[in-house]
């Protein structure tokens, strides 16, 4: 695949390219954006250095993928409401995205992908790694993709927010645990097919998906534990190491990611935004 514009090198054998040559804190014309779409849907995981967004320029950014997508849980107030500003301070012992996941699946619509900023980042530890669902999907047995054809699953938010969660616990970042939290609640296919590659992937994770339908949460676990250990083998991920002025942006319809819980005396600050998908079919 050639690019004009910018520059892509990949960062594993599996997913992750780092883009160059392109300031994304500006506007960008629509041949250069066309190229870094590209680079997304073909590398999953695409990484820029050394950029400086304020507010007005990683919504902006954000938006040259989809309409931007409200999270139900992680509340921000003011004036950049789609913006989560996800903290880790000295002394927190949980984070947000310490489990492999892919992000907000308990909605009906749940988001194409996001754009995370490196504001404030460790001397070392707090790296992200990403996994390829797509290789999750065809490393399977021609039976296992048989079973899994006509399954759906249950998503829900009830372990990750809500007063019964207890996350907050700990944690900086806060998500909602009022009263009048509701759990969200869909379902969807365990394998998808990707609406702009077409390429078919593995679609459950550890955060959100209880249960296969039709069927018990005891009933399901073996299967699912299964899947989710072999989606997450070393050889489908890639690691991002951050700097200050990082910027990842993931395709959350053919990954999952995990923010390592390992660094606990230093602040790491980052900015996020989502993107609004389709309904997985
Ligand atoms: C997330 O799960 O969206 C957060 C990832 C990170 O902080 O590295």
């Amino acid at each position: 695949m050639s690019y004009d514009r910018i520059t892509v090198s990949p960062i594993a054998g599996a997913l992750g390219a780092e883009i160059g040559g392109v300031d994304i804190s500006r506007p960008i014309d629509n041949a250069t954006f066309a190229e870094i779409r590209r680079a997304w849907v073909a590398n999953l995981v695409i990484f820029f250095r050394g950029q400086t967004l304020d507010d007005e320029a990683l919504t902006a950014f954000g938006r040259r993928f989809a309409p931007l997508f409200r999270h139900p849980n992680l509340v921000t107030e003011g004036p950049y409401p789609d913006i989560v500003r996800i903290r880790r301070m000295p002394g927190d012992q949980r984070i947000v995205g310490e489990d492999w996941h892919t992000d907000t699946t308990c909605m009906r619509e749940p988001p194409c992908g996001a754009v995370l900023y490196a504001v404030d980042v460790p001397p070392y530890g707090g790296d992200t790694l990403f996994a390829n669902q797509y290789l999750a999907y065809e490393t399977l047995s021609g039976g296992m993709k048989e079973r899994l054809s006509n399954l759906t699953a249950v998503h829900s938010d009830i372990t990750v927010a809500g007063p019964q969660a207890g996350r907050n616990k700990h944690r900086s970042t806060k998500v909602r645990e009022d009263a009048d939290w509701r759990e969200t609640v869909a379902e969807h296919p365990v394998v998808r097919t990707h609406p702009e590659s077409g390429r078919k992937a593995l679609f459950v994770n550890r955060s959100y998906t209880q249960r296969f339908s039709g069927m018990t949460a005891e009933e399901s676990r073996p299967l699912l534990d299964f899947l989710w250990e072999h989606a997450t083998r070393p050889e489908f991920t890639c690691r991002f190491r951050w700097e200050k002025g990082s910027v990842t942006v993931w395709d959350n319809r053919c990954t999952m990611h995990i923010a390592v819980n390992d660094v606990w005396e230093f602040p790491r600050i980052m900015h996020r935004v989502q993107m609004s998908g389709d309904r997985p079919v």
